[in-house]
C-alpha cells in the first residue's frame, strides 16, 4: 500500500513558503514511515513557480493551474491563494480528483463552504481547512491545563490579533473583491482559539463593535458569549499601532490565569495561581511550552496526510462543524456590519 502523498502547492505566495518549510520538515517525520512528498507547485506565472520548485525541492513547476489539476501523479493540494478564490479553488480540484487542503476561512460565507463539503462527499475525498491552531501542541496543552481544572473555573478569554499594516488598496487585507477585512483574516483565530478552550460549546450570543473602511472591517472589537457561561473578548486589526501585546491572549479562571504569547502560533504560556481568597496577588505555577519541530505547520501537514493515507474524507478533529461554526458566527458579525464582499450584495 502507498505511504506517501504527493502534495502539490497552488499558488506559492506569502504563507505557501511555510508550507513548503514544512513539507521538507515532514519528508522525514512522519510517523510509521509514511512520508510527504514535495511534488508540484503551480502559479499563474510559470518563473514563479520555477524558482520556488527549486527553492523547496518540488519536482514539478507549473505555470497554470491546469496543469497542476490535470496531472494524475497530484494526491493532494494545499490551496494557498486569497480567501476570494478559495471556493473556486477547492471545487476545481476536488472536481479533478484530488484531496484538498485549503487555507483560512476555507469559505468566505457559509454557502461557499456548504459547496466545499458537498462536493467532498460527492467525490469521497479529503477536505479540510487549514486552521493550523486546532494542532498547536501548546495550545492542546492549555486546553488540557483547564480541562484538568487548573485554573478553577474557566470564566473568560481576552485576546488580541491587531497588526499594522500600511494603508493599499491592492493589499487582500484592505481589498473588498479579495475577501478583505481584520476579521476573516486575524480574528478568525481569536473565535478558533475561544472555541477551543471552551470544548466547542456553541456560541449563543455576540455584540461588537467595527470600524470600516472602504467596505471591509480594518478593526473590530468582539463579545462572544459560550453556552456554557464563558465569555470572550476580542479585537482583531490591520491597521492598529504595534503593541507589545497585540498578539497575546489572557485566559481567566477562578483560581488563576494563563498567559498566551502569539495565541494563534504560540510556543509559550504561563498558568499564574491566585494567592489566597481575594485581591489579584499570583504565583507563576507553571510554563507551558512545546516547541515546534519545524515552525507550526508541519502538525496540520502531518494530520492531513494521515487522514489522506487512511482513506478519510473529514478530519475527526478540525471536521466539518467546526469549519461550519467558525463560518456561521464571522457571518453573523459581518451581516451586523452590514458589510457585504462584492460578490454579495
Ligand atoms: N495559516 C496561516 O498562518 C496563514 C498566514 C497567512 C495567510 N494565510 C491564508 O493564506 C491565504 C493566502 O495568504 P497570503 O498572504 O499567502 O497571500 P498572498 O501572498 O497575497 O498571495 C498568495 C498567492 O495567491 C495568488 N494571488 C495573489 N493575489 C491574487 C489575485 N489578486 N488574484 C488571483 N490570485 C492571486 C498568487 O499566486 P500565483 O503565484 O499563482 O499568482 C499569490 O502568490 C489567505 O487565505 C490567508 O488567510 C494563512
Amino acid at each position: 500500500m502507498k505511504d506517501y502523498i504527493n502534495w502539490a502547492i497552488l499558488a506559492p505566495g506569502t504563507i505557501a513558503n511555510s508550507m513548503a518549510a514544512a513539507m521538507n520538515g515532514a519528508k522525514k517525520k512522519l510517523p510509521q514511515g509514511k512520508h510527504v512528498r514535495t511534488y508540484a507547485v503551480a502559479s499563474r506565472n510559470l518563473e514563479r513557480a520555477q524558482q520556488f520548485a527549486a527553492q523547496y525541492h518540488f519536482e514539478k513547476a507549473y505555470g497554470s493551474y491546469e496543469e497542476l489539476l490535470n496531472d494524475p501523479e497530484v494526491d493532494a493540494v494545499y490551496i494557498a491563494n486569497p480567501h476570494a478564490f478559495h471556493h473556486d479553488s477547492v471545487i476545481q480540484v476536488l472536481n479533478a480528483g484530488k484531496h484538498v487542503l485549503c487555507e483560512k476561512p476555507a469559505g468566505c460565507s457559509i454557502g461557499q463552504l456548504e459547496d466545499m463539503i458537498s462536493m467532498a462527499q460527492q467525490k469521497k475525498l479529503f477536505f479540510m481547512e487549514a486552521m493550523w491552531t486546532a494542532f498547536n501542541p501548546t495550545v492542546l496543552e492549555i486546553c488540557k491545563t483547564i480541562q484538568e481544572g487548573k485554573i478553577g473555573q474557566l470564566k473568560h478569554i481576552d485576546s488580541r490579533f491587531c497588526n499594522r499594516i500600511p494603508y493599499d488598496p491592492k493589499n487582500r487585507l484592505y481589498a473588498p473583491e479579495l475577501a478583505g477585512g481584520a476579521l476573516l483574516d486575524l480574528g478568525i483565530y481569536n473565535i478558533y482559539f475561544s472555541m477551543m478552550l471552551t470544548d466547542f460549546s456553541p456560541i449563543s450570543s455576540f455584540s461588537s463593535n467595527v470600524r470600516l473602511l472602504k467596505g471591509v472591517d480594518v478593526w473590530n472589537s468582539v463579545n462572544l458569549t459560550f453556552e456554557n457561561g464563558v465569555t470572550s473578548a476580542f479585537q482583531s486589526a490591520a491597521d492598529m499601532p504595534a503593541g507589545s501585546d497585540t498578539h497575546d491572549a489572557i485566559i481567566f479562571g477562578t483560581d488563576g490565569f494563563i498567559t498566551v504569547k502569539n495565541f494563534f502560533m504560540t510556543q509559550y504560556a504561563e498558568l499564574h495561581i491566585y494567592k489566597g481568597e481575594s485581591g489579584n496577588a499570583n504565583r507563576k505555577a507553571a510554563t507551558i511550552a512545546v516547541p515546534f519541530k519545524t515552525n507550526g505547520y508541519e502538525y496540520e501537514l502531518a494530520h492531513a496526510t494521515e487522514c489522506i493515507l487512511q482513506g478519510k474524507t473529514e478530519s475527526p478533529v478540525h471536521t466539518w462543524q467546526k469549519s461550519r461554526n467558525l463560518c456561521k458566527i464571522m457571518d453573523s458579525l459581518r451581516e451586523s456590519w452590514n458589510m457585504k464582499y462584492p460578490w454579495e450584495s
